[in-house]
């Protein structure tokens, strides 16, 4: 997939947005913007432990079209959410039992209002592409475009890391989700052709190039995903138990022997939380190097462990995703690496595939895998995209 592909399906977006807004609100918006989603190559349930992740921006995302009002009102039309309208005062922002996906739009802005009090209302339509709870982050796409547009339609001083430091807090106390700032730093922050290797302790970052005979494959393995929320919490609960038995505030500042002579004194299934995290810190610093140096069968090994753990020590995948996994590894093999991606229980799986080698894995995937778990797969195939605020 080229660059130009990547940048004319941006523009299709937005010339799409702008025509809804002028459908729906009878006059011109006054601009259009776009935050991409993720996909994490490795370091899954780390960012919450102050520890390394190394996700890539790409190229599904939110589209807004917006204007400002000189109201406080915020009309939103979500035209993939059931072409459904929300209104709202900024006066008054309550929770919505109703139209979920209206919360990270309140969440979103009640916490700029934080930092910022002197925005006002906005008429806004919103359209995107990111499968939605498939692990790819589309709502933090959305948290930030919405901080996007209201940046731009009221000139606000506003950088990337606060940014995502303002979605994860909707996401937080709004949301009612307790997860890290992976999600949100990478969207506002990510590099054209680049994956990010981002120290969630204290959010310094690196950019680092993924090669270019390499394709980001996912497959989404159409798992509907239950009781998410609740589980992601009890995850970050168990590790952060762990954290204060060894007097620490996050598992960042543990290490794998500190945490192995403790053994007999940690519940055994805290011990395991705690050991894919910290082992989990040390693959995101080897698959760096190793992407530096072009050295596939490195990250091979890396996200193999990677997946291994998340399976058997944060117990965070499916059967199908390890299916999955499996299928594409009996291809791939050593060329390029595999693995779930994200929160997990249900979502995609990434691949860092060989670009030549995209035709053969897609034949493996679609021969075996709906015949094996009885769900087909959504192949997405993609690239490194620049963040919102980059
Ligand atoms: C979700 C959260 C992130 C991160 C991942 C797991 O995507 O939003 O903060 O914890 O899960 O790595």
């Amino acid at each position: 997939m080229t660059k130009q592909f990547v940048e004319q399906q941006n523009s299709d977006q937005k010339v799409f947005a702008k025509i809804i807004f002028e459908q729906q609100f009878e006059h011109s918006a006054e601009l259009v913007c776009h935050a991409p989603a993720r996909v994490n190559l490795i370091g899954d349930h780390t960012d919450y432990n102050d520890g390394f992740v190394l996700p890539a921006a790409i190229n599904y995302g939110t589209t807004i079209a917006a204007s400002a009002r000189e109201d406080n009102l915020v009309k939103v039309y979500a035209h993939d959410c059931a072409e459904e309208t929300n209104e709202f005062s900024l006066n008054e922002i309550t929770f919505d039992e109703e139209m979920m996906w209206s919360n990270y739009v309140k969440g979103t802005l009640q916490a700029l209002m934080n930092k910022h009090p002197e925005i006002k209302g906005a008429n806004l339509v919103v359209t995107g592409n990111v499968p939605q709870g498939a692990g790819l982050s589309s709502s933090a796409s959305f948290e930030i475009a919405i901080l996007k547009a209201f940046t731009q339609l009221y000139q606000l001083d506003l950088n990337g890391i606060n940014a995502a430091l303002i979605g994860q807090q909707a996401e937080n106390d709004f949301v009612g989700c307790n997860c890290g700032i992976m999600d949100q730093l990478i969207s506002a922050m990510g590099q054209q052709g680049h994956a990010m290797l981002l120290d969630c302790k204290d959010l310094s970052f690196e950019d680092a190039p993924i090669p270019d005979n390499l394709t980001l494959f996912i497959v989404n393995s159409n798992v509907k995903r239950g009781l998410v929320e609740s589980a992601y919490n009890l995850r970050r609960q168990q590790c952060e138990d762990v954290a204060s038995h060894f007097g620490v505030s996050a598992l960042r500042d543990v290490t794998l022997e500190q945490l192995n002579s403790a053994q007999d004194k940690i519940d055994p299934v805290l011990f395991k939380r705690a050991r894919h995290v910290i082992t989990e810190n040390l693959r995101v610093v080897t698959t760096l190097k190793a992407l530096k140096n072009n050295d596939m069968a490195t990250i091979s090994v890396a996200m193999k462990e990677s997946h291994a753990s998340l399976r058997d020590d944060f117990e965070v995948t499916t059967k199908e995703m390890d299916g999955l996994v499996d299928i594409i590894d009996s291809v791939l093999g050593t060329n390029g690496g595999v693995r779930m991606t994200g929160g997990g229980f249900g979502g995609c799986v990434v691949a860092l595939v060989p670009t030549v080698m995209v035709e053969q894995i897609k034949d493996v995937v679609d021969n075996r895998y709906e015949k094996e778990f009885n769900l087909t797969p959504s192949v997405y195939l993609c690239r490194a995209t620049q963040g919102a605020f980059r």
